[in-house]
């Protein structure tokens, strides 16, 4: 089991923050993602204490939740921003996010991406292939810009997560293979309008131990001193973000041990260390709040019927992920064995299998850890609109996401006229 400090039961009954979900619930519907404010601004500062003095730049990846409310606190506390397309950097601008705070990742970075985001005068571009670079000079020539540019190298590090989400393997799509990287920083003649500020790398996510992380930086530190042998001014190293949560009882480095070890890795180097947090930040500041549409028992199996589904929460599905689903007001009754299954028509859909709860129709769930890569991810398969989102704040609930109509959603359809 896990604590989370802002989602916590009175009384029988669970709460965000001072605000119980009950009432949330019946002011805004099902489903709904329920974020706390406390706890997102709570883990921000606690990469900040364990940064302290140093040089460094904490760049949220907006992938993970991007919610303007969420990027605008983000903002508002002095965090920067990792994007991967464009559309991320114009929510981030909308925000009120600093784009000279803000890293540009992903290995297909389109041209007009690279042009909207040389027009900010983002902090860096991270590139991930010398068909890239080619571009980005190309593009940075035409508008007269010098592109800020690092090296996002793959260095072959296993990053012992999901498959899907592991990212620094050779067999990866990610990156430029760490052997090739120095030749490229030292071909400053051919790229004009590029200038290596940085370099960076990200591993992969949802990581639970330190040591592929110090593996990871170890390479990079020496690849680092390679550059300035040649008087490269790299200005910053990128360290990616990855850093894992406990969604059940794995056992996790904290943040501070985490900071730590990256700092470590860098021994006495001085430059400005650059992190791409995503889940560490919101994935434990947020949860799907469902209602029980059906409890059906079968000779089978007893399945409890809920009104949030895999277009929601896609992660059990996706990565046989597990998120642990609590009761919002625990009754007396008996045990039974539930599948938490959602109404979309597919046996994929779940939220959770076997889980052992006193269940009636009409009860609500929260289903916990789902602040990072939940709504993010959402899609409106089944014509379902997306769901609303909420932020807790003390005793107040603000709605930061409106749930989608049906109207909304056919709005951009046509039928043929003939
Ligand atoms: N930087 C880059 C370049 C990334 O690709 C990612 C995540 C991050 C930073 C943030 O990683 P985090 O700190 O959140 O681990 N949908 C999957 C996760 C995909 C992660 C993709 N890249 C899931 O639900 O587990």
């Amino acid at each position: 089991m896990i604590d989370f400090p802002q989602f916590e039961y009175q009384h029988d009954t669970l709460y965000a923050e001072s605000v119980s979900l009950e009432t949330i619930a019946k002011k805004f519907g099902t489903p709904c993602y329920v974020y706390s404010r406390n706890a997102l601004t709570s883990i921000y500062y606690e990469f900040e204490r364990a940064f302290s003095s140093d040089d460094y730049l904490i760049c949220y990846a907006v992938k993970a939740n991007s919610n303007l409310a969420i990027l605008n606190l983000l903002a508002r506390l002095g965090s920067g921003f990792d994007i991967v397309s464009g559309g991320e950097l114009q929510r981030v601008i909308k925000a009120g996010g600093d784009p000279h705070k803000t890293v540009f990742s992903g290995v297909g970075k389109l041209a007009d991406e690279m042009r909207m985001a040389l027009a900010a005068d983002i902090l860096c571009f991270n590139v991930e292939s010398i068909g890239e670079l080619h571009l980005l000079n190309q593009i940075a020539a035409a508008m007269n810009k010098i592109a800020p540019v690092s090296l996002r190298v793959n260095p072959d590090v296993d990053a012992k997560t999901h498959p899907y989400i592991s990212t620094g393997l050779k067999e990866n799509k990610f990156g430029i293979p760490i052997e090739e990287a120095e030749q490229i920083y030292l071909s400053t003649d051919i790229f004009s309008h590029i200038k290596f500020v940085g370099l960076d790398c990200h591993i992969g996510s949802q990581l639970t131990e330190l040591d592929p992380f110090v593996q990871a930086g170890e390479k990079l530190v020496s690849l680092l001193h390679r550059l300035r042998s040649h008087n490269l001014p790299i200005e910053h190293l990128d360290l990616g973000g990855g850093l894992g949560i406990r969604y059940t009882n794995e056992a996790l480095p904290s943040i501070h041990d985490y900071i730590e070890a990256l700092r470590k890795t860098l021994g006495p180097i001085k430059l400005k260390l650059l992190i791409e947090p995503g889940r560490s930040l919101i994935g434990n500041a947020g949860l799907l709040l469902t209602r029980t549409a059906y409890i059906k028992h079968t000779p089978d199996r007893h399945f409890a019927i809920v009104d949030a589904a895999m277009n929601d929460l896609m992660r059990p599905s996706l990565y046989k992920a597990y998120h642990q689903i609590l009761p919002v007001s625990k009754r007396e009754g008996t045990v039974c064995n539930y599948q938490i299954v959602g109404p979309v028509c597919e046996t994929g859909d779940f939220l959770g299998h076997d889980r052992k709860l006193v269940l009636e129709a009409d009860d609500l769930l929260a289903v916990m850890s789902a602040g990072a890569y939940g709504m993010s991810m959402s899609s409106n398969y089944n014509t379902r609109p997306r769901a609303a989102e909420v932020m807790v704040d003390g005793d107040t609930v603000h709605l930061i996401r409106a749930r989608e109509t049906i109207d909304q959603l056919t709005a951009s359809e046509v039928i043929l006229q003939t």
